[in-house]
């Protein structure tokens, strides 16, 4: 089996709602055995519904030069308030790692490319 991290979804920056990927995220330690990247993922929610995901694990390095490490999934078919839930996210394939980008634009194409890996590999 793959690894897994629990916890509870916790408020960002807001500002994925205008990038068209709203995240779910999750505060984690340095020390959590899993690389900063982009993974192809799966989450759990209260309610025992499965839901596919494009895991961005790291520090957001396009906003900020040493950001709180964060698990963030944009779940690919839920729209709705995650906030305040206890939620497990499954990590699987690694599909890149974290980076900046010339612009904000830049990497909205980014995520939507990743969202195409994410889909292609769920199948
Ligand atoms: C699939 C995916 C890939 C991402 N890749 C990066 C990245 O390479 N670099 C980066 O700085 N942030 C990356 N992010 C994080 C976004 O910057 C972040 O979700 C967005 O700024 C919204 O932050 P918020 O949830 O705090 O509002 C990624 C997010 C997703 C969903």
């Amino acid at each position: 089996m793959g690894s897994y991290l629990d916890g509870v979804v916790v408020a960002g920056d807001r500002r994925g709602r205008k990038l068209g990927s709203p995240t779910a995220n999750l505060r984690i330690g340095a020390d959590v055995g899993l690389a900063d990247g982009v993974y192809v993922g799966t989450v759990e929610l209260e309610d025992g519904t499965r839901h596919s995901a494009a895991v961005s694990v790291g520090r957001r390095p396009h906003y900020y030069e040493a950001g709180e490490r964060l698990v963030e999934a944009y779940l690919l078919d839920f729209d709705g308030d995650l906030y305040g839930q206890k939620i497990r996210v499954e990590i699987g394939t690694l599909v890149r790692g974290q980076r900046s980008f010339e612009s904000e634009e830049e990497l909205v194409e980014q995520i939507a490319s990743d969202v195409e890996a994410v889909r292609a590999l769920h199948g």
